[in-house]
């Protein structure tokens, strides 16, 4: 049984969805790095800092407090925040914030030692590669932009955030080359990961496929 499972891949790809299903049924930990991006850029936005200004952001790290719950709440400084953490705002500014190696460097141990504490599943953009280098398992799970993208735009739908299609067509391509071409850990196929295009396959579909790579 593999203990440590790692899932990168672009925004809409269901790294999300499928971690969270897969690390239920195997009663594994799941961890949402990306939930602690948000978290932190949602902590820049509400204190109005440039993020320009390097020191002052390394300064303000201190004050973030990150707590993820079992069901994927996430508290920031004991507020929950799961909801804000996924505005558009957020998404706009998400990576730019996680191309900061300040940013990055804050989270890297918190996402580390998380992940190492029970067998987990870990998804983000950097966990095969930084995270978790030695994890058992390691996947890519991608799917084309415009697939992404109307995945995104049914969920925020679902949520009644009513937004233009092209302009979350725009938000993923934006995010794709900002988080693939920073110098700071980007997103990129880990070495040994195995690669699974979703495009046309069930999220039921691309859980079994793990889960049985899992149990291999
Ligand atoms: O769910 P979605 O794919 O839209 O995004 P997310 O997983 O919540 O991640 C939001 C952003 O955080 C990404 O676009 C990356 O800029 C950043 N991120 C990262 O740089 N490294 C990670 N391990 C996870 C997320
Ligand atoms: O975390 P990431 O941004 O990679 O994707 P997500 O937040 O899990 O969003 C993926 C959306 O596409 C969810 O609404 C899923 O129900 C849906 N979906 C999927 O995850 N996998 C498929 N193979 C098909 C649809």
């Amino acid at each position: 049984m593999k203990k440590t499972i790692a899932i990168d891949g672009p925004a809409g790809a269901g790294k999300s969805t499928v971690a969270s299903e897969l690390a239920a049924r195997l009663g594994y930990l799941y961890v949402d790095t990306g939930a602690m991006y948000r978290a932190v850029t949602l902590f820049l936005i509400l204190k109005g800092v440039d993020i320009q200004n390097r020191k002052l952001v390394q300064e303000l790290l201190d004050e973030v407090e990150i707590e993820l719950t079992e069901e994927g709440r996430v508290f920031l400084n004991g507020k929950e925040v799961t909801r804000e953490i996924r505005t558009p705002l957020v998404d706009q500014m998400v990576s730019p914030v996680a191309a900061l190696k300040e940013v990055r460097r804050f989270l890297r141990t918190k996402q580390r030692n998380l992940a190492l504490s029970r067998p987990s599943v870990t998804e983000g953009r950097d966990i095969g590669t930084v995270i978790l280098p030695d994890a058992d398992l390691k996947i890519f799970l991608t799917a084309s932009p415009e697939i992404r993208a109307r995945r995104r735009w049914l969920q925020l739908k679902e949520r009644g955030q009513k937004i233009d299609y092209k302009l979350v067509l725009r938000n993923i391509l934006e995010r794709d080359y900002i988080d693939s071409n920073r110098s700071e850990a980007p997103l990129k196929m880990p070495e040994g990961a195995l690669l699974i295009d979703s495009s046309f396959l069930s999220k039921e579909q691309v859980v079994d496929l793990i889960y049985n790579l899992v149990r291999q």
